[in-house]
């Protein structure tokens, strides 16, 4: 019997992600603990600077935590190697950017033969035909 899948898709505890500038250290997260539901869809949302960007890269296994815990499905993301946390993006994690973050224009004319471009941009379409321009993103 196959065991049923927890509720929980997303746990953090403890999430602290320090910047090094220089001599300094820029605190973007201090213990960050949050859990999301499965299935829910949640808006993350604080003044400039409060962090938003810094949570979503790490949220999106884009980027690692300095220290604390992120259970993703269960598994702990925060310590993966570069190569496993790619994988678990490649298989887990889809992004809708506010633009469009594939290729400019130009460069898709430029390169109107490559099918993957092609494939890329028509991705792009699809994506901000589904969402509304004044979409508030992190
Ligand atoms: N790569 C970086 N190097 C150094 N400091 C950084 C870096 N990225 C972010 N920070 C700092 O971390 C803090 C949080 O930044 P973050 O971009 O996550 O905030 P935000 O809430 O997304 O802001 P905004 O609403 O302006 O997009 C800020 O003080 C920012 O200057
Ligand atoms: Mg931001």
């Amino acid at each position: 019997m196959v065991a049923p899948a927890s509720s929980t898709l997303i746990e953090m505890h403890g999430i602290e992600r320090t910047y090094i500038m220089g001599d300094n250290k820029v605190y973007a997260l201090r213990g960050v603990d949050l859990t999301i539901e499965r299935g829910a869809s949640i808006a993350i949302m604080g003044q400039s600077g409060s962090g938003k960007s810094t949570l979503m890269n790490i949220m999106g296994c884009l980027d690692q935590p300095t220290k604390g815990k992120y259970l993703l499905n269960g598994r702990n993301v925060a310590t993966l190697s570069k190569a496993a946390l790619a994988d678990v993006r490649g298989r887990m994690i889809g992004f809708v950017f506010q633009s469009f973050n594939l290729l400019s224009r130009t460069a898709r004319s430029r390169t109107s033969r490559c099918r993957s471009c092609i494939r890329a941009s028509a991705v792009a379409r699809a994506t901000t035909a589904r969402w509304p321009r004044s979409s508030a993103w992190a």
